[in-house]
């Protein structure tokens, strides 16, 4: 289909086809999801050995009784998983509650209320704001807009964010005190930031706002589907750069054990966690400990972290493939569409024609399949070009997620051609 060589006739053609095609389906009353990355149920019972894996013992190796209160940085057992998985000291790491999200929103306060390491607080800046690698993650955006945080979109390429531009942003406005950043496996793109980028990233401590902070949100780490993907160590590199206080990492075991039932981890330099305690301090007395040590315990050894992703990797990866293997029939020699092949992660990007994503997801949810809001990976909900959906295929049972990505090629297409009509 070469929708720019068409004429109107030919046009005319394809939508009446296409359209009777995409009628049939809406009889089908289908009811299907493939909107937020979540584990699917054959992946969560991957832990189900968590539940009684402790059977009454409930002291730590190093003594303490996880039922009572305390410990504001975590078990040291659940730290020394959080410094595997982010390949830092222990030292340098907090083991948390269930959510990394959680502790991005309290580092993004922490900064903002308060100010990182003696620097001044961000909300006595003129206009704060952070740089926002597009297409992002939805709920990095929703914590800078619920803060009146500004953000400023840069665009990504296949080697991480355009790191001309944000060192050209960052070099002319001293307002800018943040960057979003999804380095493994990016949420939504699947890119691993090179070593260049990564490097490049480290030095920015040196011309930024000395309260700039990079926010290494780590969430993919260890979600390779195949060989394992190497990302450069960013700690090692603002060391060797003496910026060390200019990156906050996240990891969480979300998409590892029990997505709503896991670990989280927060790891940064001694100052920067200095900053991140005392806030933490006025909000709790110590994260849950007993399931910190349930998931000491059942990943007592990093071989057996591995073993376990490997594990999920299976589940995962014909979906990929039935998601990649859709895109490819029906788009690979035509310009209706362009997306990434994924090495890891939960998502495929697709980008469509301009002026057609928020149609497609329209047609799809008349079709009954369900897809993430076009605008949702852009800071405000808005995407200038309106062009990308973010597609995640790890929840619905493989049939399912066939059949939608039958019904989503489908509204591809419609929109695309009825989107031509509508410019000639
Ligand atoms: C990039 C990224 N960060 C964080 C999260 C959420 O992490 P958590 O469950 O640890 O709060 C997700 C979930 O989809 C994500 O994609």
């Amino acid at each position: 289909m070469d929708i720019d060589a068409a004429t109107r006739e030919q046009l005319q053609n394809w939508e009446k086809e296409l359209n009777a095609q995409y009628q049939r389906i809406c009889e089908h009353e289908l009811s299907l999801d493939i909107t937020r990355g979540k584990p699917s149920a054959d992946q969560l019972h991957l832990s189900d050995g968590l539940d009684g894996i402790l059977n009454g013992e409930y002291r730590a190796a190093d003594g303490t009784d996880t039922r009572n209160y305390g410990g504001l940085e975590g078990l040291m057992c659940a730290r020394e998983l959080g410094a595997d998985i982010l390949q830092v000291p222990v030292e340098e790491v907090i083991a948390g509650g269930n959510s990394s999200l959680t502790l991005m929103y309290c580092a993004v306060l922490t900064g903002y209320l308060f100010g990182y390491a003696g620097n001044k607080p961000w909300k006595e800046l003129e206009a704060p704001k952070f740089l926002c690698p597009v297409p992002g993650y939805d709920r990095h955006f929703a914590i800078c807009e619920q803060l009146g945080i500004g953000m400023v979109n840069v665009p990504m390429t296949d080697s991480g964010p355009d790191m001309d531009a944000v060192e050209a942003l960052i070099e002319k406005d001293r307002d800018i005190i943040g960057i979003w950043c999804v380095p493994k496996f990016s949420n939504p793109t699947g890119v691993t930031y090179s070593a260049e980028t990564v490097e490049r990233l480290a030095q920015l401590g040196r011309i930024a706002n000395p309260g700039f902070r990079i926010f290494w949100d780590n969430a993919y780490a260890i979600h390779d589907l195949d060989n394992q993907v190497n990302l450069a160590n960013i700690r090692t590199a603002t060391v060797e750069n003496d910026t060390a206080d200019s990156v906050i990492q996240f990891a969480s075991t979300s998409k590892v054990t029990h997505a709503g039932a896991g670990l989280a981890f927060v790891s940064a330099s001694s100052d920067n966690l200095a900053s991140l305690k005392k806030q933490m301090q006025a909000m709790t007395i110590g994260p849950d400990k007993i399931n910190q040590l349930r998931h000491a315990r059942f990943f007592a050894e990093f071989t057996l972290l591995k073993e376990h992703m490997h594990k999920h990797a299976q589940i995962l990866k014909p979906k990929f493939q039935c998601v990649l293997s859709h895109l490819e029939k029906a788009f690979k020699d035509s310009d209706l569409g362009e997306w990434e092949n994924p090495l890891g992660g939960y998502f495929v990007s697709f980008n469509t024609r301009p002026g057609c994503a928020a149609a497609v997801v329209e047609l799809a949810a008349q079709a009954g399949v369900k897809l993430t809001p076009a605008g949702a990976t852009f800071p405000y909900g808005v995407d200038p070009e309106d062009r990308n959906i973010r597609i995640a295929p790890s929840f619905p049972p493989l049939d399912e997620l066939d059949t939608a990505m039958s019904v989503f090629v489908l509204c591809v297409k419609l929109a695309s051609v009825r989107k031509q009509l509508e410019m000639l």
